[in-house]
């Protein structure tokens, strides 16, 4: 019997829970819970006895998996794994898995509750604008970025995307104009969404010289991680430029100064928001717990990051 730990700093939706509860039990394993703790100390208690632990942007480092004796695999309920020691994963001989796809509704549909707050001057009572027509660029395509683009058809706007990794056909198959380079979104688009990893290549990649190649009035929309943002020069250039909007799922370090300086073109969801529904929690969480169960019967890795 191995025990498989849920531990999440922002818990699952109860639904998600009890259904990671009854994949483990009735495998045969044992379910262990620990939610909304304060203090590491706690994770590292919990995760002592534990043979697999399910987590979201909870950080997993090389002490907590020290602290896990037992430990074979982690597996990140939802697409980001920056938020686990890779290497020392790998140099403990534990698993990492995440769980693609399964949360990208949510974040795609939170994109445009933020963009029409953002597009209509925060509910201000004032008169604001549409997205019908408007150029929308989705950095990385992606699971969150096809369904951002399968959402803002339905909204009828010119859909744009550049993806490093994704081949040009691939994104026009998917009836999104592909352009060459970020440069080419930045400058093309109204509106930029971002769904980049967070990676040291894409690290304070949105900076000054990309954002300034914003049409007047653009909006910047980062539902991926607020590492990929230069923030200091974020703001230096929001500064110079009155017209331009930052909208995030994702407060930034420099959240007060955020909001200190732009009222009226800054938001910051109170706490990551995007995957946090029901069904999102249902879907990575089961997901998560039926890949854990499968690997220690069967040993499968379909899902592993860190080959
Ligand atoms: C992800 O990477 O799956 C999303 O950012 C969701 O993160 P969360 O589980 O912390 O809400």
């Amino acid at each position: 019997m191995k025990t498989i730990l849920v531990a999440t700093e922002k818990p699952f939706a109860k639904q998600a829970v009890d259904g990671i509860k009854e994949i483990v039990e009735k495998s045969g394993n044992k379910f262990k819970l620990l939610e909304n703790y304060t203090d590491k100390q706690q994770l590292l208690d919990a995760v002592a006895d534990a043979d697999a632990i399910i987590i979201r942007s909870d950080k997993v480092t090389d002490e907590v998996m020290a602290a896990g004796k037992n430990l074979k695999i982690v597996v990140r309920a939802g697409a980001g794994y920056d938020n686990v020691d890779l290497e020392a994963a790998t140099k403990r001989g534990i698993v990492v898995m995440n769980t693609p796809g399964q949360n990208s509704n949510a974040v795609a549909e939170l994109v445009f509750g933020l963009l029409v707050f953002a597009v209509r001057n925060f509910y201000n009572g004032k008169s604001g604008t549409e997205l019908k027509g408007k150029k929308l660029g989705i950095l990385a395509f992606g699971q969150v970025g096809r369904n951002v683009a399968r959402v803002a058809k339905g909204f009828d706007m010119d859909v744009y995307a550049y993806d490093a990794f994704c081949p040009k056909e691939a994104i026009e198959a998917a009836g999104v104009k592909a352009v060459d380079n970020q440069d080419a979104l930045f400058e093309n688009c109204d509106i930029v969404s971002l769904h980049i990893p967070a990676t040291p290549e894409t690290k304070e990649s949105i900076n000054y010289a990309l954002v300034n190649k914003m049409k007047k009035g653009g909006i910047v929309i980062n539902t991926a991680r607020k590492e990929v943002i230069n923030e200091a020069e974020l703001i230096k250039l929001m500064e110079e430029r009155q017209d331009l909007k930052y909208i995030t799922d994702i407060a930034p370090d420099a959240d007060a100064d955020f909001k200190a300086k732009f009222e009226g073109r800054y938001f910051a969801t109170p706490k990551k928001m995007g995957a946090q529904t029901a069904e999102a929690n249902i879907n990575a969480g089961l997901a998560a717990a039926n890949q854990i169960v499968d690997f220690f019967a069967t040993g499968n890795k379909k899902f592993q990051v860190n080959k």
